[in-house]
């Protein structure tokens, strides 16, 4: 592995102490003029280094860490370009839901598409991921809808190879189960699959608070952290269930109820907003801004998935952030890095430039408040996961 020297950044952002797991105050990160030095795949020192093989000059641009998008659908098959159209002139998610389309359409484009197509469409995302900043990246089952599809998917997420996999078996009601019968289904899946979370959609369409919190029970036993998507288009109070049974996130809340608010930010469990779907689906805005106020440990990620959020860059992102929830970039920046790196587990060794850390960094070529100003714009010019692996071409 090359010494590689980041020279000459207008800003490198940094935390306020070392060895935070997560920021409840993302406001404190601070931005200071610099360099870094890479080596041996980790952050070797907060300086230029001279007689480095590989040298990037940053000049007026900035140093971030590596991105982490802790919440993706990803391996899938093909994509739902027409159920977009129909969603833009007018029908409801839930009713496309209804009549065959959404995660339905996606698990029969799955079964009727081999490991190897399967792999390459995953393996052409995760690079363009990559090339927008993402070095770390969850992956989830849920288009399977049978066992067999579910321990298929699980199989080929661990191909993909990222930093996660979760088992989100409890994703939609498969044909010829209702929702009690499909969760024991889902209770074997857990204790038989290799998965490093479990998660659970809560929804008109899905699953009942009910199934969250027979999942809590299951995560515990099978002692992986829980994670449940809720109040993305009602307000099904499924919060408080998945706080007491001791949930690491809850994502997208869209919906959130405003007695939730306080109790999720006091909790240790993470508010993974997911505006990518929230704006493609036309969804109500999470209240993000009275998230951080109120100290709650705010995430970020695309929730990239051929139905609500088709979305790969955690740049436009962060972008969609700032403006929906009013959002300093710094704030955005916490909720995609380090915050993000904590959901998986992993902010002892991610997610913030600190010596010792893992070289996961970001060169943009502009300061970081231009990220969300220059709205849709990649602004991410080399990418180091350990050593350099992505330029500007
Ligand atoms: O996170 N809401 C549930 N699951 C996905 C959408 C899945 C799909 O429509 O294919 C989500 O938005
Ligand atoms: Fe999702």
């Amino acid at each position: 592995m090359s010494t590689v020297s980041l020279r000459g950044a207008a800003q490198v952002l940094l935390p306020p102490e070392d060895g935070l797991p997560y920021l409840r105050r993302p406001g404190e990160l601070r931005l200071e003029p610099g360099s870094v030095t890479v080596s041996g795949g980790v952050i070797a020192a907060l300086d230029d280094d001279p007689a480095a093989d590989v040298v990037i000059d940053v000049a007026g641009g900035a140093i971030v860490p590596g991105f982490v998008d802790c919440h993706t659908h990803l391996p899938f098959a093909g994509w739902r370009a027409e159920e977009y159209e129909q969603k833009v002139t007018g029908v409801p998610y839930e009713d496309i839901a209804r009549r065959g389309g959404g995660i339905a359409a996606s698990a029969r484009a799955l079964a009727e598409t081999s490991d190897e197509a399967v792999l390459a469409q995953a393996r052409a995302i995760r690079a363009e991921m990559l090339a927008h900043g993402t070095t770390t990246f969850e992956a989830k089952t849920g288009y399977g809808l049978s066992v067999e599809g579910e321990l298929r998917l699980v199989r080929l997420a661990r191909e993909l190879g990222p930093a996660a996999v979760t088992g989100l078996f409890a994703h939609a009601v498969p044909p010829g189960y209702r929702a009690a019968g499909w969760m024991d289904e889902v209770d074997r899946l857990a204790a038989q699959a290799d998965v490093d979370a479990l998660d659970i959609y809560v929804e008109s369409v899905a699953f009942r608070n009910e199934d969250l919190d027979r999942l809590g029970a299951i995560a515990r036993r099978e002692g992986v952290p829980l994670r449940a998507h809720v109040e993305q288009f009602n307000a099904n109070r499924s919060v408080p269930v998945a706080l007491a049974a001791g949930a690491r996130s809850v994502d997208h809340l869209a919906c959130l109820h405003p007695d939730d608010l306080a109790p999720l930010a006091a909790a240790e469990c993470a508010a993974v907003l997911l505006p990518g779907a929230e704006f493609l689906g036309a969804e109500e805005t999470a209240p993000g801004r009275a998230l951080v106020d109120a100290g709650a440990i705010c995430v970020l990620a695309t929730d990239c998935n051929p139905g609500t959020s088709p979305v790969i860059s955690l740049p436009l992102v962060i972008g969609l952030a700032v403006r929906r929830y009013g959002w300093s970039a710094r704030e955005a920046l916490a909720a995609c890095t380090l915050n993000a790196a904590w959901v998986l587990g992993m902010s002892d060794r991610i997610g913030s430039i600190e010596l010792g850390k893992r070289a996961d960094l970001v060169v943009l070529d502009t300061p970081v408040e231009h990220l969300p100003y220059r709205f849709g714009r990649n602004p991410v010019r080399a990418v180091i996961a350990g050593d350099v692996v992505w330029q500007w071409p």
